[in-house]
């Protein structure tokens, strides 16, 4: 590798949710020197690990978080469950290829928490930077850990004897490796007959700007956020990396021949077994059914992927093509409202329309679409045609 990675601060400067409800990633500070000290502390975590001493006391914590820690060079998270401080997920470029670690606080083991953190961590590092390739690896005797790195797609690349600090005796490492053509092969897609649709890369966010700076009516419902000028676009980008899917998505709509970038779709969580849905689409590519086969293929996905009894969308009245779109999915008018779609903005005229399940697998006579939604867990079995997931 030429060059070392240096990660963006703003990587972490909001929290970042995860698949698992209530487990969040959060940047460390000071203050959590204790709670790291108390986790690490323990030689059942320790053990399974290279660098960390047994024991382990606040001073330790402190001199990481002071040092390796606060590197730009090093993407390193708390791992929250609910309100409690619960681990550490990090990828650390200081030397070499990044390379992923983890552990977490025994009384939360067992439950898919570093499974759902490491894949929140993994995606945001492949997302946001240029990095070709994530290693990691785990002792020969460690078998929740390979089956954390299993589940991300890593791939074994040989066996090493090498030490921990908290065990006497030397120990073999299984050495495993993620390349970004295997990560991103596995991130969530939604596919139909023209268009292919996936979650958003920072190095899209020049080509959403573009697309969506075009000074005309975007085909956009009332909800769509402002992505204009680059660096609105890259916010954008780095807000939809930090949601955590399924309850919240964000597509990028590409053609499947060209490849061109025509729009964007996706949804969130709306609370009450329900999600909101947002589109829109570059000028250039309006009036030829792409929105409404790109709606009804996101709402196949959201329905299935999050389990909502519901999805609501809003269009501003000036917008009849976006009201069409809605209607040919089988959404009903519920009413008429305000709402205000952009902090900078005032508040809007909208109307206000919902889909319910029952409705919509009822009038689903335009066929399934191909979703892949990165886990095999997540998604209960149904229409969906779904690529085998990697082992
Ligand atoms: C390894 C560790 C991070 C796992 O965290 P976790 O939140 O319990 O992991 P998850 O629940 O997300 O996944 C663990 C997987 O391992 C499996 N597993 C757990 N114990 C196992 C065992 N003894 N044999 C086989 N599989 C096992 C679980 O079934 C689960 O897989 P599944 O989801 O396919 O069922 C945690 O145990 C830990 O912090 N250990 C100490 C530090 C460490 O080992 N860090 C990693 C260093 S490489």
């Amino acid at each position: 590798m030429s060059a070392r990675i240096a990660f963006d601060d703003g990587l972490l400067a909001e929290d970042c949710l995860t698949r698992v409800p209530g487990v969040r990633l959060r940047r460390l500070a000071p203050a959590d020197a204790a709670a790291l000290a108390a986790g690490l502390n323990d030689l059942e975590v320790a053990k399974n690990l290279v660098a960390v001493p047994h024991p382990y006391g606040a001073e330790d914590a402190t001199v990481f978080l002071r040092g390796p820690a606060a590197s730009p060079h090093m993407l390193c998270a708390g791992l929250w469950v609910e309100d409690s401080f619960a681990g550490c997920v990090a990828i650390d470029a200081t030397a070499g290829f990044p390379e992923l670690g983890y552990w977490l606080v025994r009384a939360h083991w067992g439950r898919g928490i570093v499974s759902a953190a490491t894949r929140a961590l993994v995606d945001l590092a492949f997302a946001a930077t240029a990095i070709e390739k994530i290693v990691s690896g785990h002792f020969v005797d460690n078998a929740a850990s390979a089956a954390v790195l299993r589940k991300l797609g890593f791939k074994p690349a040989g066996v090493v004897e090498t030490r921990s600090r908290a065990r006497a005796e030397p120990v073999r490492l299984v050495a495993m490796n993620l390349e970004r053509e295997a990560w991103a092969a596995g991130r969530p897609t939604i596919e139909t007959a023209r268009l292919v649709m996936r979650p958003p890369l920072m190095a899209d966010a020049d080509e959403i700007a573009a697309l969506a700076n075009d000074g005309g009516l975007p085909l956009t419902t009332a909800a769509t956020p402002r992505v204009r000028r680059p660096e609105e676009a890259r916010a954008f980008v780095l807000q939809a990396l930090r949601r955590g899917f399924p309850a919240d998505a964000s597509f990028c709509m590409r053609l499947r021949e060209s490849g061109a970038l025509i729009g964007g779709i996706g949804w969130r969580d709306a609370g009450a077994d329900e999600v909101e849905l947002g589109y829109w689409l570059g000028a250039d590519h309006r009036g030829v059914g792409l929105a409404t086969e790109a709606a009804r293929a996101a709402l196949e996905a959201a329905f299935e992927t999050t389990g909502a009894a519901t999805v609501k969308a809003c269009c501003r009245p000036i917008n009849p093509a976006s009201r069409g779109v809605l209607e040919r999915c089988g959404f009903q008018w519920s009413g008429a409202g305000h709402m205000r779609p952009q902090a900078s903005g005032g508040s809007v005229p909208v109307d206000r329309f919902r889909l319910e399940r029952d409705v919509f697998y009822s009038l689903k006579a335009w066929g399934a679409a191909a979703i892949r939604t990165g886990s095999a867990t997540e998604a209960p079995a149904g229409a969906l045609s779904r690529p085998a997931e990697r082992a």
